[in-house]
């Protein structure tokens, strides 16, 4: 069964194409590359001994983006990750942010209906709850407003989805997640950090390596039990795995109604410095950092209550945050190894 994956050189994009192919996927990847590197498909090919097909295209082009799916209308699904994703990079470029991730959802979604491709899965994120009422938050938990452009195009992204499911016979999963780190565990594959990196992990890698001089604690005033910001960081293997789950929950016909919303995170709520901490701990490294000021855009805690996805896909995460940490620390040697 064919999936298509836009965005599929990305970080999570590459471990879910590895996933969906280990589950008996064939799986074409569409990307423009715009914060990735092809080396991702030989990566691919390392763990899984098939290269995936790759169309190079920019999914805000409505018209490559339709000359591409047209010659894959027999795809039992999308699973549509093509996005820009960097919070503070939102907040100075809004522009960037909303062309790019809204623009690219209209065109995917007008091919879904134009070649009537029964399921679709869109990446979505616990940035949409904002600052939460209540913690950890479930499916139901009213969303605040967004704390950031980026989370803003995920509402956006959502808002759509929910109202072409209306008026269209397509099935559709929104997967919020919540921070994915780590790499695949035979570090054929991992985030690439384009330029500097925005999230905390690759920062924390890099830092580890020499390749950036310090790492910044973004605030340590928060009300919070160290005073930084707490999320809940997951294993990108565990949320890979979540897709191939979800489309087979679809192609099963297991799903309710035409739209569902899961949330992907550990359940477990980790603060910036026990992040440095659990680095600091299975990499045997001292992490040179400093606390700085807030950032804006973060939101001070949000962890996730994941009842829904054991439930309902019958997802349970396997790995911890240690065994995240190590494979992220692991995947920085071999990018070095790897020249990348
Ligand atoms: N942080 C630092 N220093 C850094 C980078 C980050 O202290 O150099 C802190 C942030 O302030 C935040 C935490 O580490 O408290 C995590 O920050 P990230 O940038 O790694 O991730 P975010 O929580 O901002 O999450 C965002 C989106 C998610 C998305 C995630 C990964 O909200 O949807 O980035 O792209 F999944």
């Amino acid at each position: 069964m064919k999936v298509i994956v836009t965005g599929g050189t990305g970080y999570i994009g590459s471990h879910t194409i590895v996933d969906l192919m280990q589950n008996g996927f064939e799986v074409v990847c569409i990307d423009n590359l715009m914060r990735s590197k092809e080396y991702a498909l030989s990566g691919i090919e390392k763990i899984t001994g098939t290269k995936p097909v790759f169309h190079y295209i920019d999914l805000c082009n409505k018209d490559a983006t339709f000359d591409v799916i047209s010659g894959h209308k027999d795809a039992v699904g999308i699973i549509h990750f093509a996005a820009l994703k960097s919070v503070g990079e939102s907040v100075e470029q809004p522009l960037l942010y909303y062309h790019n991730n809204v623009d690219s959802l209209l065109n995917i979604l007008a091919a879904v209906k134009e070649f009537d491709i029964p399921n679709f899965v869109f990446s979505s994120s616990c940035s949409v709850y904002g600052n939460a009422d209540e913690l950890p938050v479930t499916e139901h938990t009213l969303m605040q407003k967004a704390e950031s452009p980026y989370a803003h195009t995920k509402q956006i992204g959502e808002d759509i989805i929910r109202n072409f499911s209306k008026v269209h016979s397509s099935q559709h999963i929104l997967l919020r997640y919540f921070n994915p780190i780590g790499a695949h565990p035979s570090s054929f594959i991992g985030e690439i950090p384009i330029d500097k990196p925005n999230n905390l992990v690759p920062y924390i890698t890099q830092t580890a390596i020499g390749k950036m001089q310090q790492l910044t604690v973004f605030g340590d005033d928060y009300e919070t039990r160290d005073g930084s910001c707490i999320r809940d960081y997951i294993h990108v293997c565990d949320i890979a795995h979540a897709h191939t789950l979800a489309l087979q929950h679809l192609l099963h016909k297991e799903n309710e109604s035409n739209i569902e919303v899961f949330n992907l995170g550990t359940g477990m709520g980790v603060s910036v410095l026990e992040v440095i901490e659990a680095f600091e701990k299975v990499s045997g490294q001292k992490l040179n950092y400093t606390i700085g000021p807030r950032r804006a855009g973060d939101v001070v805690a949000v962890y996730a209550d994941n009842t829904k996805a054991e439930v309902r896909l019958g997802w349970k995460c396997q790995y911890s945050l240690e065994d995240a940490m190590l494979s992220a620390w692991n995947w920085e040697l071999k990018m070095r190894e790897l020249g990348l």
